[in-house]
């Protein structure tokens, strides 16, 4: 083998890993499940836990996904890890006397963990209004 032809396949080779291994990060999110499940914890537990919160549960600020995942709050891809989807299975949170999540809406959150939580790009705010009004049938 020439050195030049040497030097060649080794650039290739090194391209094919750098370009498999951005592949992998790049997992494709579905835009609408990114909306949904945003959606979702802003509804159900926002009131109390992030920027805004007119009611106090601490320091998780659920209008930063990629916090929660930072303070494991949420456990990127295993929603059965994750704290926040333990609490509204057990029933802990939202707390009792909040409105309460439809089982059809806690499953768009499973997925939405699942999918490792994804930040929508774009998110109109009257999301998480008609969320509230389609679900508080209390
Ligand atoms: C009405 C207010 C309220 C709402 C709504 C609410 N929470 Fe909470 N949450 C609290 C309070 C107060 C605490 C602190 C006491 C405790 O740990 O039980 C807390 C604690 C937590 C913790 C533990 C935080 C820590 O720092 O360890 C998690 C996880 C949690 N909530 C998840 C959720 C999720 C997920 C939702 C939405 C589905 C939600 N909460 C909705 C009031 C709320």
């Amino acid at each position: 083998m020439t050195m030049m032809l040497r030097i060649t396949l080794g650039i290739l080779a090194a391209l094919a890993v750098i370009s498999s291994s951005l592949a992998d990060e790049k997992k494709p999110v579905d835009p609408d499940l990114a909306r949904q499940g945003f959606a979702f914890v802003l509804t159900y537990c926002g009131k109390c836990h992030g920027k805004g919160a007119s009611e106090g549960g601490g320091e998780m600020d659920v209008t930063d996904p990629a916090e929660l995942v930072d303070y494991g709050y949420l456990v990127p891809d295993d929603p059965e890890s994750s704290e926040m989807w333990r609490r509204v299975v057990e029933g802990e949170m939202p707390p009792e006397g909040e409105p309460q999540p439809a089982a059809r809406d806690a499953e768009i959150f499973r997925r939405w963990i699942a999918a490792g939580a994804p930040k929508p790009v774009y998110f109109p705010m009257q999301k998480r209004l008609k969320m509230r009004s389609r679900t508080s049938s209390v």
